[in-house]
């Protein structure tokens, strides 16, 4: 069950706006993500909520989709999340940020975990400026974004495609806006052959 959950977790980048969220269940996620682990237990982060209509407003074209797909506007319009957790680093805390960059994506994920077993999605946006945000979000100096997360009721189709070594791993889309997201596969990751051979 666990791997179904994982599975469905996918990064989805379109949204049925009906479903909106509570500041109490974003912060039901943060309250799953501070049990994450972290470096050396420093746990620099804190977090930006927003489910406000005007904030989300706000934060959403300072962010940045499907890299990969340049001709194509996602989310379509009218799809687009309508909450978003805004890492950020308290740098009072501790200002070094490279260090924690593997504590974004731990604390990132479990967030996407908890809203994906709730029956809600979202996607982790690294394609972001940290100062635009800020200033959009009148967040003080010694607090540094790190990743946005989003968050939504999935309304788009992702199909998981393994693909040999060597084949593309960009992900695509049909013309039915079917998203497809190439995985390596199991035998091509895992190191070695069981004899201590790599
Ligand atoms: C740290 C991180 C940052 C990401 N930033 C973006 C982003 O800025 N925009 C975007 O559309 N997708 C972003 N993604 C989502 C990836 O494109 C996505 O994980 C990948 O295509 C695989 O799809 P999947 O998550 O459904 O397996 C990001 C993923 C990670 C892990």
């Amino acid at each position: 069950m666990f791997k179904d959950l994982v599975m469905r977790s996918r990064s989805y980048r379109g949204y049925d706006r009906s479903k909106t969220f509570t500041r109490e269940e974003l912060m039901e996620y943060v309250d799953c993500a501070r049990f994450a682990p972290s470096t050396v237990n420093h746990q620099p982060f804190q977090y930006y909520l927003a489910c406000e209509e005007e904030t989300v407003a706000k934060i959403q074209p300072l962010t940045g989709w499907a890299r990969a797909l340049p001709d194509m506007k996602l989310p379509h319009p009218g799809m687009e999340p309508t909450a978003f957790i805004v890492i950020c680093q308290n740098t009072q805390w501790d200002p070094r940020t490279d260090r924690f960059l593997r504590d974004v994506g731990a604390v990132a994920q479990t967030m996407l975990l908890a809203a994906a077993d709730e029956g809600w999605g979202g996607i982790m946006i690294g394609n972001f400026s940290p100062q635009r945000i800020s200033k959009a979000l009148d967040l003080p100096d010694y607090l540094v974004p790190m990743l946005i997360v989003a968050f939504g009721k999935p309304a788009e189709k992702i199909v998981i495609r393994e693909v040999n070594d060597g084949e593309s791993l960009k992900y695509y889309r049909d013309d039915q806006d079917v998203h497809y997201v190439p995985k390596r596969k199991l035998s091509d990751i895992v190191i070695g052959d069981g004899n201590n051979k790599i």
